[in-house]
């Protein structure tokens, strides 16, 4: 069985994070970057664990210099979502990645990002929107600049604001800074938190920062109080199983904690992510959580859903998206 044609809403992807080795490979080839070091011998991106795997992301990072090289980039990952049945994406986009968070240069970045999002939907029918991220290992002076972009440019893609990065760097406490600037120019927020960290970080991501998504999560299994916290306040979880397997954050796929989750009453849904590092898709994805947990068509339809009220767009865009989830099935 395979859920592939069925219509889908992902919320936590990297822009970056979707490139696929060849694409950068030859931006490699192009710019006579040599990061051949980050490839293993099938091509496939190579690493030990998660701080390897920030490590192997940047340095496949560095071959995207332009905004041209982005709008690229954002065609070959939408062809690439779009054959997966996903109809409305929403993607973490980095001025540290986009012109180093000056915001002249992270506005050309967007704008070849926009173009490229543009085309794709009228081409593929996929909708992309932008979580801008400030990146936790860079440190909180380095996610203010970033937020400021944010801010900057908050509208209709740039829909949110986020973190991502080393989650074990610092206190939730001490990117309040930036998540306050965003948050008072509108923006709805989410952050990652409990891939690593447990249900204190989860705790502190909810209480210092005010989220409204958390990214991963799951570590607020090992606290019913931290259940608790994210029932009541309506939070959804951006669960990512498979990019949790692959990292070792959880054990394997029988020890995820997503059903359980979602059994205690706490909003999750499916996102793959960085897919090809962790060779996944969002058809693999429902596939595994099928095998696992049994989850069929019901389940994945409610799964959808739940995302689909808790995308950062506009009630128009949802809307809309809403129509294609319901005709499609
Ligand atoms: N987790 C945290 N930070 C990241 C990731 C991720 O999977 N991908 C890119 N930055
Ligand atoms: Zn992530």
């Amino acid at each position: 069985m395979t859920f592939q044609t069925m219509p889908k809403v992902e919320l936590h992807t990297h822009l970056e994070g979707c490139a696929p080795p060849a694409f950068i490979k030859q931006l490699a080839h192009e710019k006579k970057i040599d990061i051949s070091g980050i490839f293993d011998a099938g091509g496939g991106y190579a690493f030990r664990d998660f701080d390897h795997f920030l490590k192997v992301y940047e340095a496949a990072c560095t071959t995207l210099q332009s905004p041209d090289d982005f709008r690229r980039l954002t065609m070959a990952v939408l062809e690439e979502t779009a054959a997966h049945g996903v109809v409305y994406m929403e993607t973490f986009v980095s001025p540290d990645f986009c012109g180093g968070g000056d915001l002249a240069a992270w506005k050309d970045y967007l704008a070849a990002i926009e173009d490229a999002a543009r085309e794709a939907e009228d081409k593929l029918g996929i909708t992309l929107k932008g979580i801008v991220t400030g990146i936790r290992h860079f440190g909180p002076e380095a996610c203010k600049p970033a937020a400021r972009c944010a801010a900057e440019t908050f509208g209709d893609f740039v829909t949110g604001y986020g973190m991502a990065g080393g989650e074990m760097v610092r206190r939730p406490a001490d990117y309040a800074y930036s998540f306050d600037m965003a948050r008072e120019a509108g923006m709805p927020l989410t952050c990652h938190a409990g891939e690593w960290g447990g249900a204190a970080m989860v705790a502190e991501t909810i209480r210092h920062l005010k989220v409204a998504r958390i990214g991963h999560g799951i570590g607020a299994i090992d606290d019913h109080a931290v259940i608790d916290q994210i029932v009541e306040n309506d939070l959804v979880l951006e669960v990512c199983p498979g990019s949790n397997v692959v990292l070792k954050a959880v054990d394997g796929w029988g020890s995820h904690p997503i059903a359980k989750l979602r059994d205690a009453g706490v909003k999750v849904t499916v996102s793959t992510d960085d897919p090809p590092f962790f060779h996944t898709t969002m058809t693999a994805e429902y596939d595994m959580l099928n095998k696992t947990f049994g989850w069929g068509e019901d389940d994945f339809k409610a799964l959808n859903k739940t995302a689909l009220a808790a995308a950062f767009c506009d009630d128009d865009t949802k809307a809309r998206v809403a129509k294609r989830l319901e005709t499609a099935q």
